[in-house]
């Protein structure tokens, strides 16, 4: 089985694993790395968003011989030690989450919509992000992100 090297939230890591085994699956259960989630694994619901040399990917569609040596960042790397990430900050602050099982994608997607649009995004740029949240936190979750992109503008 071939190896795989790459870093995951600034730690290189190095995994033997067959060519074609999606990502998810690779930090999930090989590297116990839970924050991305599983929910229809045909590149739909965007549960399992993460970053691929900081653009939002979803990893139940991208394969593992996609990433050597390329730097993925899941939810579990995005505070600064005990400082969240504005964005996730911004969650807090409005408490956004309902169950909460879409959340770290919807955060990492937005992560990816700030960088993008420079921390001014449109509601068009927003109306774009496509992760479902089945208990439609959608109102909260634009606050979030309009109250983020003032923070880090
Ligand atoms: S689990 Fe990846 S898009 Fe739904
Ligand atoms: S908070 Fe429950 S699916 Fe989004």
């Amino acid at each position: 089985m071939p190896t795989y090297k790459f870093t995951v939230n600034d730690q290189p890591v190095s995994v033997d694993a067959p060519p074609g085994m999606a990502v998810l699956w690779v930090l999930r259960d090989k590297l116990g790395i839970t924050g991305p989630k599983y929910g229809c694994g045909v590149n739909a619901c965007k549960a399992c968003t993460c970053l691929t040399n900081g653009v939002a990917v979803t990893t139940c569609s991208q394969r593992v011989s996609d990433i050597q040596g390329k730097k993925i960042t899941t939810i579990e790397g995005l505070a600064n030690g005990d400082t969240l990430h504005p964005v996730q900050q911004a969650w807090l602050d409005i408490d956004v989450p309902q169950c909460g099982f879409c959340q770290p994608g919807q955060i990492m997607a937005t992560v990816d919509l700030l960088r993008r649009t420079r921390n001014k995004p449109t509601d068009a740029d927003i109306d774009a992000i496509e992760n479902m949240c089945r208990c439609g936190t959608y109102g909260r979750i634009r606050q979030a992100i309009k109250a983020a992109a003032a923070a880090m503008s």
